[in-house]
Parts: C-alpha cells; structure tokens; sequence
C-alpha cells in the first residue's frame, strides 16, 4: 500500500506538482501524425497534463504544439484557419507560429509593436514512425530526443494505436507491470497462442532490477520440464515495455505501452510495437477494432465494456472482447484515482511495488535538486539498446542470467555496448 501523502505524489500531474515537473522532464507521446497528416490541415485538440493545447502541421510541414487558447481574448484555436505557416485565431485574426510567436495582430493599428511583446504557449515536438512526441518542461533542461529502437526502424516495422483510458496514469502503468494478471484477466478458455503458458503456472517468480532507464522486470514461470521468462521493463517515465505475447525468438521485437496523463483521471494508452526484421501484419494490430476514430474505446465503463455472460463462462475470463478492453476494465474500474492506501499488496505485486519505489524516490529526488534518471545529454547516450523485452522458453536448469547475462545491470555497466554488439552479428 501506500500512504495517502505519496498517492498523491505518484498520481498528481499538472503543472507545478512534482510529479507533473518530473514527467514533463521527458519527451512523451502527445498525438499520432494521423490527427494531423497533411501541411495547412485542420489542427487536433490535445489534452496533456491537464493541458489544454492544439497541435497543427503548418505549410512546411512543421508541427506546432501550442495552448489552445488564443493569447488574444481565449478563443480556442482548434476552430483557427491554419494557413501560410500559422494558425490564425477566428475571432480577431491574431496569427501564430509553431514556435509561440504572435507574427500577426490584424486588429491593431498599422505599425503597432504589440504583438513583439508577447510569447504565445509552445512546445517542442519530434515525429517518429507515426507518433509526435513533445517535450513540456523548461527549455533549458531539454534532453535528446532518445533514439529508441522503435523510433528507428522502418515505418512498415512498426504499428501504434492510440487511446483513452478514463482513469489516472499510474493505474494503468502499473498494469504494464503485472505479469500475474496474464494468468486470470487474459486468459482464454480456448487453446489459442500461449495460453498453456499462463494457465501452467499462476504464480510468476518475479524478479526485478534497478536499471539506468528505469525497472527490469523479469517473471518465470514452470511449464513442464523448462521455464516460461518474460522480460519486461519500466521506462522513465511512463513507458512500459512488455512482449509481444508468445514465445519469441529475443531478436523479434516488442511492444511499448505508454501511459500519459491527459489529466489527473484520464490518460491517454499509446500501444507501439515493432519487428525488428520484418513488416508488421494486419492482423497483428487486432486492437484498432476497438477504438473509435474519436480515440475513446467502443467497449467502455457506460457499457459495461459489452461483457456477455455467456462468453465468460466459455470462451474467456472476463466475457469481453480483446485485451485493451480487459485492461481497461481492471484499471477504470478502481475508479478515476484509486486510494492505494487501502489495497492489500501479496507477493506477486513485486514488480509493482519496484516500480512505484522506483518513481518515488525519483521524484522526491528531483524535489530536492538532483537531476532525473535517463536523460539524453549526449549524442552518443541517446540509444538504449539494452532496452530489450521479449518472452523466451529456457531449460530448468538453464538460468536466464547466463543465457542472457547482457540484461544484468552487473554486465551492463561492465560492458554497455555488449547487446548491440550481439544484436548486429546475429543480424
Ligand atoms: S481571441 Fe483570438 S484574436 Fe481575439
Ligand atoms: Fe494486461
């Protein structure tokens, strides 16, 4: 459990808490490139950290993340006519650029310096494989853009879909962090993929490890005469990274499930996956079925996520339909900002308890003056290839720290460039 003072601390992110100031420390996805895709095209509204914005792509294709409010009189400038590389407000015809500037104030009389003194809300952005990540912290504090692996492989290796989760963050983050869960919320009755694996073995060993980037998180489960291991990860700030599912060969690929806060009760569930040899499949991304082209999902709270009875006592665990809806179900239903004051946390809620202590000591570091973890500073520190999740059948009496010893924090530090190196010649 927690204290009420630190799920106030974990869970509160506007601008000016602390927890707010230590994610806005980090570039986050803020929209897809779909909500915005073509120059001097209609801009999209984005709510990120209970703030209001509009993003544009203006003639040149640049994109512009800037306060949704007109610095004029407050019109929203999601209804602007974006034009001649600007957004110009309906109302009086203030015009801005991507980067804030007030370039235009038709309504002043010729020659007036006005606008010259005013700085309009705009922030960073940087478009990678069909995300617009933003960064919304002080300008002097910016870090790199980090080049994870799934911003760089080819477009048609990646997939990502986009949506609303009516509750705060953290509980659907925690989520990411949960391999238990497989077992019971996921579960299919039916003998599809991997289901044996889950189903063998309720109760994962979990093991997890403080990294540079965040939390290894590492669950083994006993199925026949080997061991099921998943290696998932916890990534600063609300990334979590997790298998694509089945058994895979290590060198296939992932999937990151992001978690940004819209507000303190709704964050937006960003899911990106990647192969890293091959084009991702259609029917790889079962999930866009269920979001609606507004984002929101079609299975939600005021519908009872359409969980048939029927389908529970034969088909699945839960009765509803794809595994967004089942998590969206078990993290929604605790309510808008769960009180974790009064849970009652079991062995199996290790590797949620490492993440949590993970993000609290974080951020009372940073109250206290000392700079966050897995910033980019540097060219060469902007590449994180031992950010690496996949699930993998091992010999019981082969110990995944020898067959994948390059995952230890020890072998990392000792020889950080360990993994690319093995990455490449298997390549
Ligand atoms: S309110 Fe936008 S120009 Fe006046
Ligand atoms: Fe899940």
């Amino acid at each position: 459990m927690l204290s009420k003072e630190d799920n106030e601390l974990l869970t509160r992110t506007n601008r000016g808490t602390p927890m707010g100031d230590l994610i806005r420390r980090y570039w986050i996805p803020a929209l897809l490139s779909e909500e915005i895709p073509i120059p001097d095209g209609p801009p999209a509204r984005v709510r990120l950290l209970g703030e209001e914005l509009v993003a544009f792509r203006d003639t040149q294709g640049r994109i512009g993340l800037i306060g949704e409010h007109c610095a004029h009189r407050g019109t929203s400038l999601f209804f602007g006519r974006n034009e001649e590389c600007g957004l110009r407000c309906v109302y009086h015809g203030w015009k801005f650029d991507i980067e804030g500037h007030v370039i235009e104030t038709p309504a002043e009389p010729p020659g007036s310096d006005f606008k010259n003194k005013l700085r309009h809300t705009a922030y960073p952005t940087h478009e990678a494989n069909g995300v617009v990540y933003a960064y919304l912290g002080p300008r002097d504090k910016k870090p790199l853009f980090p080049n994870y692996e799934w911003t760089q492989v080819p477009l048609q290796q990646t997939y990502v879909t986009k949506c609303l989760l009516e509750c705060n963050y953290l509980q659907g983050l925690e989520g990411e962090c949960d391999s238990s869960h497989l077992s019971f919320l996921h579960r299919a009755f039916t003998n599809e993929r991997n289901q044996p694996l889950y189903k063998s073995d309720t109760a994962p060993f979990y093991e997890t490890e403080d990294t540079d980037f965040g939390v290894r998180l590492i669950a083994t489960r006993a199925a026949d005469k080997q061991h099921y291991v998943r290696f998932s990860a916890f990534v600063m700030p609300v990334y979590g990274c997790v298998p694509a599912g089945r058994p895979t060969n290590e060198l296939e690929g992932f999937e990151i499930h992001t978690y940004v806060p819209a507000d303190d009760t709704h964050c937006w569930r960003y899911d990106i996956g990647f192969r890293r040899d091959r084009a991702v499949r259609e029917d790889e991304v079962h999930r866009r079925k269920q979001i609606n082209p507004d984002y929101t999902r079609i299975r939600n709270a005021r519908n009872n996520y359409l969980q048939d009875r029927r389908m529970q006592k034969t088909i699945n665990f839960t009765g509803i339909e794809d595994f967004l809806n089942h998590d969206a179900c078990a993290t929604e239903s605790m309510g808008a900002v769960f009180d974790r004051s009064k849970e009652h946390l079991g062995v199996s809620d290790k590797a949620v308890i490492a993440v949590r202590k993970f993000l609290l000591t974080t951020v009372k570091e940073l109250q206290s003056g000392k700079e966050p973890p897995h910033l980019a500073r540097a060219s060469d520190h902007n590449w994180f290839p031992h950010i690496d999740c996949f699930a993998y059948m091992l010999p019981r009496d082969s110990p995944w720290r020898e067959r994948f010893d390059y995952l230890t924090e020890s072998a990392r530090k000792e020889n950080p460039a360990s993994f690319s190196a093995r990455q490449k010649a298997a390549s």
